[in-house]
């Protein structure tokens, strides 16, 4: 959760979801319209609205670290009415460019910079995460990855960690706008699924933490680490990094990433209490002009 997906106010792990936000949008900046607009010559940007659209498309060559979700994020980014371009150039899909409404951050999966500039510029988001710096003062992410199934056995857990159900998700939003101010509830409408779990951890009043993971194949993702603050350095964050890990692990996920902003010392520390290493960057960058 959340390319969005982003010190940094929102989650120290990235959120594709991201819930930080800087204005709220009206609704004709997000809907996703059939009109292409044209580039420099032989680039051409058109505008997703339905997930058929790219089932023929190898999405998965635009971003190593993110290629096994991008079919993923764009089906979540449509559902949640946001934005999905393509840069196609040349008649090749060069880059990819999505949104959620609620995020005001976007994302580009391009494997070029002025590709990467082209997309970030048509999109309505006041910021855009990218493998390039867009802009001056990105901020840095890592990626941090590991393999697994790891060893958690060292882990001593200090809390019960349960997967989120239907029920939990008005305690889920109420936890997050309370953390990041404004969230889409649509964000959790469709949680549990198979593929990306919430998990939990309960307080004595709401809940104390929530985080998510997502398992694509063999790639597996961890995002939008949030502990309330008076739930803070008691073990709630550590211990729902080690039960995502292990439910990935189990169901089948041989390698795990999570992208933290450089800003986040708390969520550095607890992926690396795990075993992720720096294995990749990204940026947060404003619009570029
Ligand atoms: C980052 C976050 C998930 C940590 O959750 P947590 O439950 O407090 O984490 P834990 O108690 O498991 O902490 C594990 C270790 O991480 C490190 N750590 C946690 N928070 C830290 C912080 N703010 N600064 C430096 N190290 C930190 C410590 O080494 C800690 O171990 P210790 O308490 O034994 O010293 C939580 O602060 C959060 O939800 N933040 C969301 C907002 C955010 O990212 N803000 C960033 C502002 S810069």
């Amino acid at each position: 959760m959340a390319v969005g997906p982003l010190a940094r106010a929102g989650p120290g792990e990235r959120a594709t979801r991201s819930p930080r936000g800087l204005r709220p949008r009206e609704p004709e900046d997000v809907l996703g319209t059939p009109e292409r607009s044209q580039g420099t010559e032989g680039e051409e940007v058109r505008t997703v609205v339905r997930p058929e659209e790219i089932e023929s498309i190898p999405l998965a060559s635009l971003s190593e670290p993110f290629g096994p979700f991008l079919p993923h994020f764009v089906g979540e980014a449509l559902r949640c009415g946001g934005q999905v371009r393509l840069a196609v150039v040349d008649g090749v899909v060069r880059g990819l460019y999505l949104d959620h409404p609620a995020d005001f951050e976007g994302s580009v999966f391009a494997g070029d910079r002025a590709v990467a500039t082209l997309l970030a510029r048509t999109g309505g988001a006041a910021a855009v995460f990218s493998e390039f710096d867009l802009a001056p003062d990105s901020e840095p992410f890592s990626i941090f990855r590991c393999a697994l199934p790891t060893e958690i056995g060292g882990h001593r857990f200090q809390h019960p960690v349960r997967v989120a159900g239907a029920a939990d998700r008005p305690a889920i939003v109420e936890l997050m706008r309370s953390v990041y101010g404004h969230v889409d509830a649509r964000w959790v409408e469709t949680m549990p699924e198979p593929a990306e779990l919430a998990f939990v951890v309960d307080g004595s009043e709401g809940l104390a933490g929530v985080a998510w993971a997502n398992r694509i194949g063999a790639a597996g993702r961890l995002h939008s680490l949030t502990v309330r603050p008076r739930h803070r350095r008691s073990g709630v964050g550590s211990d729902l990094l080690f039960a995502r890990l292990a439910w990935l692990g189990t169901a089948g996920a041989r390698s795990a990433i999570s992208e933290i902003s450089a800003r986040s010392p708390g969520s550095i520390a607890i992926a690396e209490r795990g075993g992720m290493r720096p294995a990749g960057r990204i940026f947060r960058s404003a619009r570029p002009l």
